[in-house]
């Protein structure tokens, strides 16, 4: 084999192992899917709300807070609730809502309300067959909004 040929022969060896590095790194980068994606999207986390709602209203602990909403206000608070979920799992969402902290001030939501609204969601991600992770990772997220959501002592 002359110079030449040598040369070539490297160049078609760099190229190879320039393309192999390529597609390895393509598949590297698909990144862990977000917790929106393994929750199945807005339709899912809507499936949440219309699920937790009803359990939230039959507890005599939370169901103040549901009575006389009319079903306007009940839709609005179920878009801006999905949007901002949306959001804070990684999906594509802009939240149009109120701050947290603004929207349940006025509701002063004590230690007790919140413990049973995780239990209702809890019982809620069960009952939807969410699996795990995702309902470890969804409550807690939902976990760190506490301290917006409850009233300071
Ligand atoms: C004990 C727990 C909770 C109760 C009783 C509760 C209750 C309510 C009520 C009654 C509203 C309607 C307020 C209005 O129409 O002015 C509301 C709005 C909302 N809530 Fe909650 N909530 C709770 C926890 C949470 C948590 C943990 C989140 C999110 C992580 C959340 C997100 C929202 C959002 C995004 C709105 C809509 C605000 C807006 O329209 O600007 N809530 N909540």
């Amino acid at each position: 084999m002359n110079r030449k040929q040598t040369l070539t022969l490297m160049c078609a060896l760099l190229m190879l192992i320039g393309q192999a590095t390529l597609v390895s790194g393509q598949k590297g980068e698909s990144k862990t899917p977000s917790l929106y994606e393994r929750l199945g999207g807005s339709d899912k986390i809507g499936a949440i709300f219309d699920d937790v709602g009803p359990r939230m209203a039959a507890d005599p602990l939370l169901a103040k807070f549901f009575q006389g909403q009319s079903p306007e206000a009940l839709t609005s608070q179920r878009n801006r609730t999905v949007e901002f979920l949306c959001h804070e799992t990684g999906g594509p969402c802009e939240y149009t809502g109120q701050p947290l902290k603004k929207a349940h001030g006025v509701l002063h939501i004590n230690e007790a309300q919140w413990k049973a609204f995780l239990k209702h969601l809890g019982e809620t991600l069960d009952h939807l067959k969410i699996g795990d992770k995702e309902k470890h990772d969804m409550l807690t997220l939902v976990g760190h909004f506490k301290s917006e959501v409850v009233e300071k002592k």
